[in-house]
């Protein structure tokens, strides 16, 4: 469904991201890890249109989305989630949400109900500031927005960065709920333990390339690689 080969991605001299080629499959959860630096949120960015322009190509469901600007990938049914969560400070919950309105997918309150079923402490807050939410309740209501817009891919940077370890399991469960649901997630992490026990699949970067890949099993069963790589 989301198919990625040969992706370069630049920061002038800079080549964040080298020859880059991963797969999500209809309905799966795969995750990219590698540590600080790495170039997984550049892969994101890459992929979502927020980085142009890039080389290599980026297919969703057979069509080229790889020279799209972001607010096309987004209506072609990408969302992404950005490092930093990114919620719009002075609207409330409810306000932020119906942010995603402009992709114009699906009917929103039928939406909106089942990002409150997935966070019922967003339904408790929709009224509130998002500012002044805390920061898994930010993650929580990032997710929320990148779900109005019914993405066929949903791409999460970093979900767990910043949270305590109590409420980087209450995200982790909603994303595990989702990808029962049906959701096909792109999922970018440092935290290798957690994710390699809920993905499908997983892809280890290190300087901007893939140097290894396989199930979270297989992964898994090589500590050593995972600690030359993630540390
Ligand atoms: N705006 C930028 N300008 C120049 N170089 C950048 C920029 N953003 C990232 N880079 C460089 O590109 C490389 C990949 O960065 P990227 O942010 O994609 O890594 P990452 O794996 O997401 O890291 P982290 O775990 O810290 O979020 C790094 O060498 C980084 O310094
Ligand atoms: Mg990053």
């Amino acid at each position: 469904m989301l198919s990625v080969s040969g992706l370069c991605a630049s920061y002038g001299a800079i080549n964040a991201v080298t020859d880059l080629s991963l797969e999500v499959g209809e309905g799966r959860l795969v995750c990219v890890l590698g540590a600080n630096g790495a170039g997984k949120s550049t892969t994101l960015r890459a992929i979502s249109g927020l980085h142009r322009p890039v080389v290599g190509s980026v297919r969703l469901g057979g069509a080229e989305i790889g020279t799209l600007p972001a607010h096309r990938v987004v209506r072609a049914g990408l969302a992404h989630v950005p490092e930093g969560r990114m919620v719009v400070a002075p609207l409330t919950v409810e306000e932020n949400l119906r942010l995603s309105r402009y992709a114009r997918r699906g009917d929103e309150a039928e939406m909106m109900a089942r990002v409150y079923a997935l966070f019922p402490r967003l339904a408790e807050r929709r009224r509130q500031v998002s500012g002044l939410l805390s920061g898994g309740e930010q993650q929580m209501l990032a997710i929320g927005r990148a779900m109005m817009t019914q993405p066929r891919v949903l791409l999460l940077d970093e979900p767990s960065m910043g949270l305590a370890p109590a409420i980087i399991d209450q995200v982790f469960r909603a994303i595990v709920t989702l990808h029962k649901q049906g959701q096909s997630i792109l999922l970018v992490e440092q935290n290798a333990e957690i994710t390699l026990e809920i993905c499908d699949y997983a892809y280890v970067m290190r300087r901007g390339s893939l140097v290894a890949q396989g199930t979270g099993a297989e992964l898994r069963a090589d500590a050593s690689l995972l600690e030359a790589y993630l540390s």
